[in-house]
């Protein structure tokens, strides 16, 4: 069964100018140290930082909130965590969605732990039917109905991840 189409190609690579000029001209001037939370955000990270013209450090973390399912197990792990040291960085997390709000309220608080001089989160997609946690997200992609979505990075059970659009998944599909 074909996945149904939810974000295109077209419209994703839109935003992604928009959003990279915003971040272009909101930190002028500066170096920013971007955190790419995997898996899920590794398409947006990469679509986004060929938008942004600045100079950037990239890292990367693993912290996960889910595991094979559609539903929050309600804990967040880190399961690979940064290879750099953020203290006195201008750090940018980069998540691919903000569903229940645990994932990004429990990352935030651990980077301005180590001493970040600032952070601040670019989300491809947020979800607000889902929202648990209050979070601040300072660069929207999209804001999506409370669909389960894959494709562009995210994911149902490892799968999908490499669609180039945002895809509502349906069980059909196995
Ligand atoms: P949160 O901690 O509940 O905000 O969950 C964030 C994480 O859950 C994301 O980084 C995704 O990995 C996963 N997630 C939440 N909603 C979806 C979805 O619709 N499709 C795929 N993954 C999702």
């Amino acid at each position: 069964m074909a996945v149904e189409v939810y974000l295109s190609e077209e419209k994703i690579k839109t935003r992604i100018k928009e959003l990279g000029a915003q971040i272009t001209k909101e930190y002028a001037g500066e170096e920013i140290h971007i955190v790419c939370v995997l898996n899920g955000a590794f398409m947006f990270m990469a679509d986004l930082v060929r938008e942004i013209k600045l100079p950037v450090i990239l890292d990367f973390i693993s912290a996960s909130s889910y595991g094979d399912e559609t539903v929050s197990s309600g804990e967040l792990k880190i399961k690979m965590d940064l290879a750099s040291d953020v203290a006195g960085k201008h750090v940018l997390l980069v998540e691919d969605i903000v569903d229940t709000g645990l994932t990004m309220k429990v990352l935030r608080k651990n980077i301005e732990e180590r001493g970040a001089k600032s952070v601040k989160l670019a989300s491809f997609l947020f979800k607000p039917a889902r929202l648990e946690h209050e979070t601040h997200i300072d660069y929207l992609g999209f804001e999506i109905e409370d669909h389960f979505v894959i494709g562009y990075g995210l994911d149902f059970a490892g799968r999908y991840r490499e669609l180039p659009y945002i895809g509502i998944y349906s069980p059909d599909q196995d």
